[in-house]
């Protein structure tokens, strides 16, 4: 057990699966993996061991919301539970009018204005969060055999939900979305930053869920839908780290 995750040690595959969202963890589990049991339930963050259709063994487990809670449970999976690859499958909202609800995005780096890095100790400079580059590549590889529409770029982390510095003269996100930032999720930026310094492997990817710039929100069905397709996506990519 480690401090946060009551699972033994082994009972986690080398590659993991994590949506924010337990429910989520349990629906993929349920959807796409075969004999599979619960390892960890602490704070019913859910987590799961299975075996894909073609006979890999994969983990899923939620991670919560926000960077300090998706920081704890990266963490310890890696540190503790000898967890190679984490492949976060979440939402965002989109900032980029060329990109639309349902489409998915690909995390090639990800920028914060949390202050996540700040216990690093860097001297001078700021960190530039990304994806491992294997693990990019197989996505996007496996990613142009899908339907799916998908955007491969940088994504912002954000620190906080609901911001109260808004003026008239512009929202807070406009100059994200002037310097090409594709939209924003909330956890991508420590999971990398772990991944980074723990020598790991880590993508994010995430179905677009709201627009900034665009009316709608995806009603839960297609929500759930939209996330069926990257799923299958995640769970090729996952495949080849298993
Ligand atoms: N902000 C942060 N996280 C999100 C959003 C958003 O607009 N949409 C889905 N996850």
């Amino acid at each position: 057990m480690s401090v946060h995750i009551n699972a033994k040690k082994g009972d986690f595959a080398k590659v993991l699966l994590m949506p924010g969202d337990p429910v989520r963890a349990t629906w993929i589990a349920h959807t796409f993996l075969k004999n599979y049991k619960e390892v960890c339930d602490v704070r019913g963050m859910l987590g799961y061991t299975g075996y894909t259709k073609n006979g890999k063994r994969i983990s899923v487990m939620a991670s919560g919301m926000g960077q300090p809670s998706i920081g704890i449970y990266s963490y310890e999976l890696f540190s503790q539970y000898n967890v190679e690859t984490i492949i976060r499958v979440g939402t965002c909202g989109a900032f980029q009018k060329y990109i639309n609800t349902k489409d998915i995005i690909i995390a090639q780096t990800a920028s914060t204005d949390f202050n996540w890095m700040t216990d690093f100790n860097l001297q001078e400079g700021s960190y530039s969060a990304g994806a491992t580059y294997d693990v990019l590549e197989a996505a996007v590889h496996e990613s142009r055999k899908s339907k799916a529409k998908v955007h491969i770029g940088n994504i912002f982390s954000e620190g906080r939900f609901y911001h109260f510095t808004e003026n008239d003269k512009e929202p807070w996100w406009k100059p994200w979305e002037k310097i090409g930032v594709l939209g924003c999720e909330m956890e991508s930026y420590a999971l990398y930053c772990n991944a980074a310094l723990l020598k790991k492997k880590a993508l994010g990817m995430f179905t677009v869920s709201d627009h900034f710039q665009k009316p709608g929100i995806l009603s839960s069905e297609e929500r759930a839908k939209g996330l069926r397709n990257m799923i299958e996506i995640a769970i090729r990519v996952a495949e080849k780290f298993a």
